[in-house]
């Protein structure tokens, strides 16, 4: 029988293992108007966390119930169809679940995938997929940036973080990204491109730290984290200042942090504005082909950490979560 991984207690501060169980579920009969996928790649996103929490659920999404399978953004291909769209074969991106087999209708961010031949199938799940979608979205439509910016990314070795970091100085940013430890600090640098690293473990005072690389004030913030990294990057805005809200990582897991200082906004003459990459929908095909070019002409690499096999998708979204993983956390089930 499939697997699948269910929630199997919501979770309170940070997130185990154990806040999930492996189970065998019977694989679906397919009505009429539907089709089956078995999925070939998870997307572990850290927004999910927040729909896990007891009593969770927004004007987005439902928060996710117990024993039933944990919502996901996932890869699959169609294995038997009763839908004219969605033929045998068809790969398919949609939000289901952790699941080895999803029965789908087509609807819920559901469509039909083309995947080039000399690109990974994981990229589809990463650069190429939703993550890539809100980088470029919320780092062009909301963000703005001009060449000659200093922009800040907080979470900056994570999904999003890596991506915006190499748009950013490919459109002339100055790029900082903001970590945990020093090691995936100077891989930030090494590695992905970005022009300063700092890092919690070794720069704990980030207000000084900030002050040292961007003397003039922050152009443009790319927030993951808020809480206490947004208050103080808050603090050390340029004129004209523009803040995406992209997520609140630093909040899923413990009580949320009030907002101070917004006066800086006022006298900064600055903009902070959040966004969901959903509402882009239309947006998706331009920015998957802008981002595929890149990709082929080496200017944007896939950063991603991937993990084998359904058993481990509870450790793998963990690992996410506590910054264990770099790049991209994707779980392949071939
Ligand atoms: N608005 C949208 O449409 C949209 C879509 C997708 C994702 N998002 C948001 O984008 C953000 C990144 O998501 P992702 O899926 O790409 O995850 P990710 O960045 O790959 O992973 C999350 C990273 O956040 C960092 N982190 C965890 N707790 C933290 C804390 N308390 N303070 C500072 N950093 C912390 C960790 O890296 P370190 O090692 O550096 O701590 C961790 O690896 C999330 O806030 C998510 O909700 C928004």
């Amino acid at each position: 029988m499939p697997l699948a991984v269910n929630l199997a207690r919501h979770p309170e501060g940070a997130i185990t293992p154990d806040d999930f169980e492996i189970v065998e579920v019977p694989r679906p009969e397919v009505p009429e108007g539907w089709f089956l996928i078995r999925n070939r790649v998870f997307s572990l996103d850290a927004g999910f966390r927040q729909w896990m929490s007891a009593g969770a659920g927004d004007n987005y999404l439902t928060g996710m119930a117990l024993n039933e399978p944990v919502q996901s953004i996932v890869l699959g291909e169609v294995v038997e169809s009763r839908h004219p769209d969605y033929p045998v074969g068809t790969l398919v991106n949609a939000r289901t679940a952790w699941e080895e087999m999803s029965l789908l209708d087509g609807s819920d961010l559901c469509a039909p995938l083309q995947c080039a031949d000399d690109i990974p199938l994981q990229d589809y799940m990463s650069t190429l997929g939703p993550t890539g979608m809100t980088a470029w979205l919320g780092l062009f439509r909301i963000g703005q940036p001009k060449a000659g910016d200093v922009l800040v990314v907080s979470a900056a070795g994570g999904a999003v973080g890596t991506i915006v970091g190499q748009l950013a100085k490919a459109a002339g940013c100055k790029t900082i990204g903001l970590v945990s430890s020093a090691a995936k600090a100077q891989w930030l640098t090494d590695e992905v491109g970005y022009d300063v690293a700092i890092s919690r473990e070794s720069q704990p005072d980030l207000a000084s730290a900030l002050a040292e690389v961007a003397p003039a004030g922050v152009d443009l913030f790319f927030d993951n984290v808020g809480g206490g990294v947004l208050n103080t990057v808050m603090q050390q805005l340029a004129e004209g200042a523009r803040l995406v809200l992209c997520g609140a990582i630093s909040q899923y897991e413990s009580d949320v942090e009030p907002i101070s200082h917004t006066w800086e906004l006022v006298t900064k003459r600055a903009r902070m504005e959040g966004f969901m990459f959903s509402d882009y929908v239309d947006e998706f095909p331009k920015v998957m082909a802008t981002l595929e070019s890149a990709l082929r002409d080496g200017s944007l690499t896939t950063f991603d950490q991937q993990y084998r096999g359904i058993e481990q998708t509870p450790q793998a979204f963990c690992d996410m979560m506590h910054g264990a993983s770099r790049g991209k956390c994707l779980v392949v089930l071939e």
